[in-house]
């Protein structure tokens, strides 16, 4: 993630990601935002609760940093169950996933993370222990070969992704609760920014907090890591009060633009309106003028780019509006998309 490598020495990260844990809200009413999500959640627990029952499996989509690891931690908590976690590239085999099944006390919440990213085998052995909470081992090999069905505990399967695209369909069709989550606006981030201040000790007025929130990308991770930043800055430099201009002259520093925008979106706004005249452009060659995996730029970059309204997908490939012109200083060309279309007659359109 270009804000994890860019702000964070290898040697920080250890600590950064024991700061990250520390400020995770526990419970559902900690969560901020998401508002729609934390509602329906909220009704398939105590539903659950109520019924005594596991509830049914829940998957998470959404960009990375919005809450969805912090999201199944939540849910094991409010439903005072362990919970396991593991993640689609660990669950190579489908005796992976078996060891984990069949190991499930009842009730217990398994959360895997990245879960588009499971290899196939396993994949279709989750099916069958979603459904029908079973699991067929397979003994043998070639004619031979015989599968012995283990009955395994009931339990609740939490899957998060950052590509719900990839899920195929009759995974995506075995949760009982798919919860989309959103970027944050800028009032939930200043939020989310008050109690990491609160939490981490740190004099963050509100002005401070909206200079922050702004440039954050719409990302309690990212919100959370530049307040860390800023408070480097504010304790070096100052006199550790975070004042907007304090926020500001750091993530200046930290060259976050105003809008947010970190080194690999302006990288990719960059190429693809002075490379590419401003698209149509494939994403994979889109991504090799900005030197980066294709996925990382589909993930990390594009979906707040495509929010923001700098970019848009369409079906020839990546093009940029006419406000990604103007971001990045330059004059929108007269057929950009999205700017306003010329007008074609002279004579106001007859009333039919
Ligand atoms: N709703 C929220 N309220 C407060 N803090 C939040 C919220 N959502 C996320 N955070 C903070 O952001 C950090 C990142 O969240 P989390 O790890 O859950 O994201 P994620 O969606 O799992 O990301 P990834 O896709 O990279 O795994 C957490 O440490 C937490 O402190
Ligand atoms: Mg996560």
């Amino acid at each position: 993630m270009s804000l994890e490598r860019d702000l964070v020495s290898p040697d920080a990260e250890g600590d950064e990601q024991a700061i990250e844990s520390a400020l995770r809200p526990k419970r559902l009413a900690e969560f901020i935002g998401q508002g729609r999500v934390r509602e329906q959640l909220s009704l398939v627990l105590e539903s659950a609760l109520r019924r005594n029952r596991p509830p049914d499996h829940v998957l998470m989509s959404g960009s990375p940093g919005l809450g969805k690891t912090t999201l199944a931690m939540i849910i094991a908590a409010e439903l005072a169950m362990p919970l396991r976690l593991t993640s689609g590239p660990a669950l190579e085999r489908a005796g992976d996933l078996a060891a984990i099944l069949s190991t499930l006390s009842e009730g217990e919440v398994l959360f895997i993370d990245e879960i588009h990213r499971m290899a196939r085998p396993a994949e279709e052995m989750l099916y069958l222990a979603m459904e029908d909470f079973r699991v067929d081992i397979v003994v043998g090999k070639g004619p031979g070969a015989t599968a012995i069905p283990l009955e395994i505990a009931p339990f609740t399967l939490v899957g998060a992704t950052t590509r719900a695209g990839l899920l195929p369909a009759p995974l995506r069709d075995r949760f009982g609760f798919v919860a989309h989550m959103d970027f944050y606006d800028v009032p939930e981030l200043e939020q989310v920014l008050r109690r990491s201040a609160r939490l981490l000790g740190l004099d963050l007025p509100d002005a401070g907090a909206h200079e922050i929130a702004r440039r954050s990308r719409g990302t309690p991770r990212i919100a959370n890591r530049l307040l860390r930043r800023v408070r480097d800055f504010a304790e070096v430099r100052v006199d550790g009060v975070i004042t907007r201009d304090v926020a500001s002259a750091a993530l200046d520093l930290y060259e976050v633009d105003a809008e947010g925008l970190d080194r690999l979106d302006r990288a990719v706004l960059n190429a693809l309106l002075r490379k590419f005249g401003g698209g149509p452009v494939g994403l994979s060659t889109l991504a090799v003028a900005v030197g980066e995996e294709p996925e990382t730029v589909e993930v990390v970059a594009e979906p707040f780019l495509v929010r923001q309204g700098l970019i848009a997908r369409t079906p020839r490939g990546r093009v940029a509006t006419a406000s990604a012109w103007t971001h990045l200083g330059l004059a929108p060309p007269p057929d950009a998309f999205g700017a306003a279309q010329p007008v074609l007659f002279d004579d106001p359109p007859s009333p039919a």
